[in-house]
């Protein structure tokens, strides 16, 4: 080796650029561990045999070369030390980064299927000129019962299975009550449907819920008939199902007089006959019938004036028949699997 100053500089330069150039492509902590051992490195590092050039120089030159090299030696540390620092805050990402990993699968969100038939059915009555119309789930006995022309210890009360409310008042068995509330704060011509949750204590099986959401309708006017009624619901369901057969049957309500349910012919059998329909071919949607003259004159409207018809349906049975659903209570479970049929 040369032991000119000029000469020695220039290998030492050249040597830290060769090594400055390895540490730029060390793509590992053990690689750069490489690189650091054969240059810096206290006993196999090629920086020390710069350093045993020392004695060899000519006096002056040797603090000239001292500075050089403890320069150079300060430059590569640091540089091994800024390596080192990038390569352990990357390693364990690089790591963990497994391309070949299935994508985190996207899940959207999908209404329930009662939601999706209760929207439905109100878009169908807005189109029939309907608004809508809301009251309170904890009731007053009167709204609930009375005003709607059930006589005290009548056997339908019973029926509804009400549960009552401990400071009084009691929990809505049917949406109906909101036919009074409505027309004690609006004058007829009246046209609305009021979507709500009704509460009985009705057990649980294959088609009841201990809550459930009804839809009430009712249209009070001058001069409704039956006809207005019929034409109406018939419509109606030929809306939501596609042409469909219906039929409606005399039935017994106290706040209509005359009173019907009205059947479609059931959608999972086709009309054929199966567990949904009890074999009958014929599933009821609804029970309607003409507003009985007592109940306008409970919400204060004149009888003799005006005549209007009311309905109330159930739109989780209406789900089942709609989407072929077996068992109404699959509708409360929140399982996924089931829920996720509806995203649209
Ligand atoms: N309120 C009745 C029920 O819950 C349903 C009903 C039947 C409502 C006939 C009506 C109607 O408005 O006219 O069983």
């Amino acid at each position: 080796m040369s032991t000119t100053l000029a000469d020695l500089v220039a290998q030492l330069d050249a040597f830290r650029d060769a090594t400055l150039a390895q540490l730029a492509v060390a793509d590992s902590l053990d690689a750069l561990e490489a690189v650091r051992a054969s240059s810096v490195g206290r006993t196999r590092g090629a920086l020390n045999d710069y350093k045993a050039q020392l004695p060899k120089l000519a006096g002056a030159d040797k603090p000239t070369f001292g500075a050089r090299f403890n320069a150079v030696k300060v430059e590569l540390e640091a540089a091994i030390d800024a390596r080192h620092a990038a390569l352990s805050a990357s390693a364990p990402a690089a790591a963990a980064l497994d391309l070949s990993m299935p994508a985190r699968r996207q899940w959207r969100g999908a209404k329930h299927p009662v939601t999706i038939v209760l929207e439905e059915i109100e878009g169908i009555f807005r189109d029939l000129g309907f608004t809508i119309a809301t009251g309170p789930e904890a009731e007053h006995e009167w709204y609930n019962f009375g005003a709607l022309n059930f006589p005290p210890d009548h056997p339908a009360m019973d029926m509804h299975d009400t549960l009552y409310l401990e400071r009084g008042g009691l929990l809505r068995t049917h949406t109906s009550p909101v036919q009074i509330r409505t027309l004690q704060s609006y004058p007829p011509p009246i046209r609305i449907i009021a979507p709500g949750n009704v509460f009985r204590r009705d057990f649980f099986d294959a088609s009841h819920a201990p809550m459930f959401a009804q839809i009430e309708g009712m249209a009070v006017d001058e001069g409704i008939s039956f006809v207005d009624l019929k034409a109406t619901l018939a419509n109606f369901a030929n809306r939501f199902f596609g042409e469909t057969k219906t039929r409606f049957r005399p039935s017994f309500f106290p706040f209509t007089e005359p009173s019907a349910e009205m059947d479609v012919a059931c959608r999972i059998c086709n009309g054929a006959g199966c567990a949904t329909c009890k074999q009958t071919g014929w599933v009821e949607i609804l029970g309607c019938g003409m507003m009985h003259p007592a109940v306008l004159e409970s919400a204060g409207v004149d009888s003799q004036k005006y005549s209007g018809w009311a309905f109330g349906m159930g739109p989780a049975r209406m789900a089942l028949q709609r989407f072929g659903i077996p068992d109404i209570r699959i509708q409360y479970d929140s399982d996924i699997a089931f829920l996720e049929q509806f995203a649209q």
